[in-house]
């Protein structure tokens, strides 16, 4: 029986990231994936082809509709959806591919299968050509999470469908239907928009994007409508059928819909089916995430379970630091995750992205704070750009200046947000970021303005 010194089961960000740094660290590893290309959702069918074709489908928007103010002129614009989605493929291959190399360069064993924690030390790897058993001193469970659906809905894998069918639909939906107004229903719903589908976003809450600071998601919401985006807020979706090529979606309290497509993005819930947990008492928490301790150890301290799996925001850089601390931890005896520090970054146009604590998280905490608002429309950079909308929020102690939260809506905010994190990270004060020197014309301004708004005295404005 092959004998490792960890394995590590799930080989998306918070797997493969732990199979690396342990290696890095000396360990003898196997990463054990039901997939033949190595980096999980993120990588397959999350992150990285999300992002490939929100930058395809905001080309061929500006192409058609942005260009011309910038004197461009271009006639005959036309979408090649084939090949669009054929460059999205290619791109989710050259990071699979990535993964694969530095897998090899490592030295870490790669099993094809489904993972089953057999005993303390013991995984069966369930193959396509039969079953493998290794053996290890420790297991990483890092198996994920999948699309959740609601009850009446089943989906289909094609006309009923999450986001992994919404990132191949192989003609653009005349009429898509959206449930949930979340990070997948406002990215991908954006994408069909902007090819040319009609989009009816149906959300539960009487607000989008649940969890983000509530002015930017007002204000986010105002955009998506100008953007065309249609918004059914406090909806509850009952059941949808398909009817042929169409599909009916029922509504309490309102009438059916009639559409091409839906696609369900109403959370995702974690991967633990078929892990053997159950019989080695690891117990799950009423979310259905693995219940671990502050080293990421569950019930068995020689088994540990990182990102999507447990609990925390479902994202991918949360799962790679805590692929790192886990390790770290288990390796060295230190490893630690800022969990105040962890951006959300949701890519649509306009980009939103946040950090920290929300106007609303520190009203309710009872927490005096001072407020900086800068907006992209008085930015010089921003201006040239053309991308005037939107505006940077920096939420300070009132008494020690401390950062608290900075939450933005606008061009590249998931770029900008990363001063903010590592300003953050180091504990910094809205003045410590008023007083750095930020490149002029750069979009970091509005920042810096908005931390100097804190005390008042934001210069141009
Ligand atoms: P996963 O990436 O889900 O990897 C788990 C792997 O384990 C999978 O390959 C799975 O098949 C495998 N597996 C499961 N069970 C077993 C088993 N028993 N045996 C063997 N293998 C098994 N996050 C961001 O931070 N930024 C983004 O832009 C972003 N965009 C997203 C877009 C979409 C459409 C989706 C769906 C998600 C997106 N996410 C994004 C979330 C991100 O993908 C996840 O947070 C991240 O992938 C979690 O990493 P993980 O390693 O915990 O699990
Ligand atoms: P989500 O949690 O972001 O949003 C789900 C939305 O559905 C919420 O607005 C919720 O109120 C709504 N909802 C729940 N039940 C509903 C119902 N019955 N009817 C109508 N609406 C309902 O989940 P989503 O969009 O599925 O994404 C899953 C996770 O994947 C995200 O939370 C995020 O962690 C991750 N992700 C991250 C991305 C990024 O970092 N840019 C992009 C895509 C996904």
């Amino acid at each position: 029986m092959p004998k490792h010194d960890l394995i590590v089961i799930g080989a998306g960000p918070g797997g493969y990231v732990a199979a690396i740094r342990a290696a890095q660290l000396g360990l003898d590893v196997a990463s054990v994936d039901e997939h033949e290309q190595l980096g999980g959702t993120c990588v397959r069918v999350g992150c990285i082809p999300s992002k490939a074709l929100l930058e395809s489908s905001e080309h061929y928007l500006m192409a058609r509709t942005h260009l011309e103010a910038h004197g461009v002129a271009v006639a005959g614009v036309t979408l090649d959806l084939e090949r669009m989605l054929a460059r999205k493929d290619a791109v989710v291959k050259s990071n699979t591919d990535g993964v694969a190399y530095l897998y090899k360069k490592n030295g870490i064993s790669h099993y094809r299968g489904r993972g089953e924690i057999v005993a303390e030390g013991r995984v069966k790897v369930h193959g396509s050509d039969g079953d493998t058993d290794l053996e290890a001193d420790h297991i990483i469970i890092a198996t994920g999470s999948q699309v959740a659906t609601l009850p009446g809905i089943e989906l289909d894998g094609d006309r009923i469908g999450g986001s992994t069918e919404a990132l191949s639909y192989p003609e653009v939906p005349g009429h898509l239907v959206v449930i949930g107004a979340g990070y997948i229903g406002l990215e991908l719903g954006s994408v069909w928009k902007r090819l040319g589908s009609k989009v009816t976003v149906l959300e539960y809450l009487d607000r989008i994007l649940p969890g983000m600071d509530a002015e930017l998601a007002k204000e986010a919401l105002k955009s998506f409508k100008k953007r065309g985006l249609e918004f059914r807020l406090k909806s509850k979706v009952t059941s949808a059928r398909v009817d042929g090529e169409h599909v009916s979606v029922e509504v309490e309290g309102a009438d059916a819909i009639a559409c091409d497509r839906v696609l369900v993005a109403v959370g995702r819930r974690p991967n633990t089916a078929g892990l053997g947990i159950e019989a080695l008492g690891i117990a799950l928490d009423p979310q259905g995430r693995i219940i671990v301790d502050d080293d990421f150890r569950t019930a068995i301290p020689s088994i540990y379970a990182i990102g999507d799996v447990i609990a925390g925001p479902m994202l991918a850089h949360k799962a790679e630091e805590e692929a790192v601390a886990c390790v770290e931890k288990l390796v060295t005896g230190y490893g630690h995750v800022d969990y105040d520090t962890v951006p959300g970054i949701v890519y649509t146009e306009p980009e939103i992205a946040s950090v920290g604590k929300t106007e609303e998280q520190l009203v309710e905490a009872g927490i005096a704070y001072s407020k900086g608002v800068f907006p992209y429309q008085a930015n010089g950079r921003a201006r040239a750009l053309g991308q005037t909308e939107g505006k940077v929020k920096v939420l300070a102690d009132a008494e020690s200046d401390r950062i608290l939260g900075v939450h933005i809506i606008g061009a590249r905010a998931g770029d900008l947000i990363a001063e903010a994190v590592a300003a953050m990270t180091f504990g910094a004060s809205a003045e410590d970021i008023a007083r750095t020197v930020h490149a002029h014309p750069t979009l970091s301004e509005i920042l810096k303005e908005a931390a100097l708004g804190v005390a008042g005295r934001s210069i141009h404005i």
